[in-house]
């Protein structure tokens, strides 16, 4: 049976009644088979036994003047049916005022990371992500947080917030999930007209292109990925970066990580994937 809460404290009510490991999976809702995927991960890392909470919150913080936090998919119902169907435990699915009581005054600083890639192109995303994602750490107390590798910087930057807070848990990344055609899966993909679901197609070919010249080296890689963005007039570029894992420069040689980013007609959509450089 899955429970629904709003309040932090029907949720630690409804823990409190449960054994085991705790995983939490944060989402902003409009579920799709992205989450499902993350959480049938954290059911995975806890067991029958052990406890999966999924939350819902649009987290205004992390939207800038202009974004599209007020036409955001809000779809609740929705997004019950797939916990249920994903045999989540306990959905959290508070208001804005029940996680922002008071306008917010101390929040997590980012670190210069947060100044790239996404962060260049969205001033202060990542400083609203990472507070509430503190901040629902906090109201959960899990012993293992789930997120996708889809949203890669985010993932490092949540890593490094754990270690550098030293916060007590394990942080999981799980795969990306897509369409059959390709396009990685997001609750964004819905805003798409059809003429516009094809243009989006270019990002997940791109990564496709630069992969298949990873032996070759990194400036065949970027070559390889630019050239199907720049044949897809259809699709604004934001950037296209080859770096390391970390989201530090690229090596010559070795794991490498390529993201992409662009916006497709009103649309921005991201999309990522990991690349062994030099064949090393
Ligand atoms: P949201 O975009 O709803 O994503 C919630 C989680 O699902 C993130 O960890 C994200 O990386 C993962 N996810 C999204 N699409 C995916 C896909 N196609 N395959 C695998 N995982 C996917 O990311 C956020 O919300 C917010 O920033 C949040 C962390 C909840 C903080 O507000």
């Amino acid at each position: 049976m899955t429970l629904l809460v709003d309040t932090a404290a029907e949720l630690r009510a409804a823990l409190a009644q449960r054994a085991g490991r705790v995983a939490v999976v944060m989402t902003m809702g409009a579920l799709h088979d992205g989450h499902r995927s993350l959480m049938a991960a954290a059911r995975g890392l806890v067991g029958e036994a052990g406890t999966v909470v999924v939350t819902v919150f649009v987290n205004p913080l992390q939207f800038g003047p202009g974004e599209d936090f007020a036409r955001y998919p809000r779809t609740l119902d929705a997004d019950l049916e797939v916990c249920r169907g994903a045999g989540v435990d306990v959905v959290l699915a508070p208001a804005v005022e029940e996680v922002y009581p008071r306008p917010q005054q101390v929040t997590v600083d980012p670190g210069p990371l947060a100044a790239q890639l996404e962060g260049a192109v969205r001033p202060g995303h990542f400083g609203g992500v990472l507070t509430v994602v503190l901040k629902l750490l906090h109201l959960v107390g899990p012993d293992v947080a789930v997120f996708g590798e889809k949203d890669y910087q985010q993932l490092v930057l949540v890593r490094g917030m754990v270690a550098d807070l030293a916060v007590p848990v394990e942080v999981v990344g799980a795969p990306t999930v897509r369409e059959p055609d390709g396009l990685a899966r997001s609750s964004r993909n819905r805003y798409l007209s059809p003429g516009e679901r094809t243009s989006a197609l270019a990002l997940s070919r791109a990564l496709t292109a630069g992969v298949r010249m990873a032996a070759t080296g990194r400036e065949s890689v970027l070559t390889a990925a630019r050239a199907v963005l720049d044949a897809e007039p259809g699709v604004a570029l934001d950037y296209l970066e080859l770096r390391d894992p970390e989201l530090g420069p690229a090596p010559e040689r070795g794991p490498a990580r390529l993201l992409v980013a662009a916006r497709v007609g009103a649309t921005r959509l991201i999309d990522n994937v990991d690349v062994l450089l030099g064949g090393a």
